[in-house]
């Protein structure tokens, strides 16, 4: 899916902008303040109902005003989705004309893949980053995942409430076990079914990138790997009352890339942690399109930052050959406009909040 009409009112200070993205790279290019964080901001509300960040996205309404804005086209059919998030945290979402059930109904639409300074916390940040990393692909790949995830969340909420209350005889406690089990065992097996193909896939891509075959993924369940999370759960009972939380299971599963023994944070320049984490965030749109026949939507945030020239023309020749429809920002024009083998991307200056399309050589179409 690709979005073919993209409105933006009131985000920052993008009072009111229309653009007709290209389905393929769209580089939007100005100075430090112009609004182009704002335009990928206002795309991942779109995708996500939310910020880059949830803190921010009370930010992201313009000054004096109540509400945000964003509607967009997507795919051959011109689907109308759109959002309004209002300063009291409220949001409405419609998909063709109609009230969406919930914000899951948003991210199937647009699979939005986001790369900015922030994205460094998938090799450094805490095990939720890469969690949340791993279940959006399971999430697009697999069907049920989902509902399994709904499940394991409300289960693993009832039954801490209940180790907190004390009442550890509860009859309530064997039923929010028994869902508990069936759900980590079930999220479990999709994200290591979905891990089997997406690894070889980020290989692939990582190999096309940056020279560090001895790169590797240690995915860890959340629980010792050589037992039952029933076994683990009752070993753990006390364990578990004393702090007042469920401490094993797959909220504490993790997936950590190391280079010889040793965490990539640790031991890669800045550069070669921006590559590996392109090189993640590309293997996820490529296995998507393969095992889903899914487009994704590339925001990425100064893509030029950290990179040297050759490798910032790898990194736009994968996101061609993906045939993804990708946000691109940078500072120069220059530095993106060479960079093309297909076609030329479509390129958009941004200044003082307003967005004009223009040609390679700067003149406004
Ligand atoms: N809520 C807001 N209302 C109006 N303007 C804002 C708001 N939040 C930030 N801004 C301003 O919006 C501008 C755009 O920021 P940003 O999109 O991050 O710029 P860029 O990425 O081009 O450097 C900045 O000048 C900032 O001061
Ligand atoms: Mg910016």
């Amino acid at each position: 899916m690709s979005i073919s009409h993209l409105s933006i009112t009131q985000v920052r200070n993008l009072t009111q902008v229309t653009l007709t993205p290209s389905p393929n790279i769209n580089v939007f290019f100005g100075l430090n303040g112009s609004g182009k964080t704002s335009v990928l901001e206002a795309v991942h509300l779109l995708g996500l109902a939310k910020s880059f960040k949830p803190a921010r996205t009370r930010s992201m309404i313009q000054w004096e005003q109540e509400e945000s804005v964003v509607f967009c086209k997507v795919g051959e059919a011109q689907l109308p989705v759109g959002i309004s998030r209002r300063k009291d945290g409220k949001h409405h979402v419609k998909i063709s004309g109609e009230p969406a059930k919930s914000t899951a109904e948003l991210a199937e639409l647009l699979p939005v893949q986001l790369i900015n300074s922030d994205a460094f916390l998938l090799l450094e940040g805490s095990a939720k980053n890469r969690r949340q990393f791993l279940d959006w692909g399971v999430f697009h790949v697999e069907h049920t995942f989902f509902q399994e995830w709904q499940r394991l969340q409300k289960s693993l909420k009832n039954r801490n409430i209940l180790l907190r209350s004390g009442k550890i005889t509860d009859p309530l406690r064997d039923t929010w076990d028994q869902e508990f089990v069936a759900a980590a065992t079930e999220v479990d097996r999709l994200r290591q079914r979905y891990l089997s193909g997406f690894v070889k896939e980020f290989e692939r891509v990582l190999a096309l990138l940056i020279d560090l075959p001895d790169l590797k993924m240690h995915y860890t369940r959340g629980w010792d790997k050589t037992k039952s999370i029933e076994d683990v759960l009752k070993n753990n009972i006390q364990r578990d009352i004393k702090s007042g939380f469920t401490n094993a299971g797959p909220q504490r599963a993790d997936m950590k890339l190391k280079l010889h023994g040793e965490l990539a944070s640790d031991v890669l320049s800045r550069g070669q942690q921006k590559l590996v984490v392109c090189a993640l965030k590309l293997a996820q749109g490529y296995y998507l399109s393969k095992q889903a026949g899914k487009k994704s939507i590339y925001l990425i945030d100064d893509l030029p930052s950290e990179l040297d020239k050759r490798h910032i023309n790898l990194m736009c020749q994968l996101l061609e050959e993906m045939d993804a429809q990708a946000f691109i920002t940078c500072i120069e024009q220059q530095q993106l406009s060479t960079s093309w083998q297909r076609h030329q991307p479509k390129m958009f200056h941004v200044e003082h909040g307003r967005i004009e399309s223009v040609s390679e050589n700067g003149v406004q179409l």
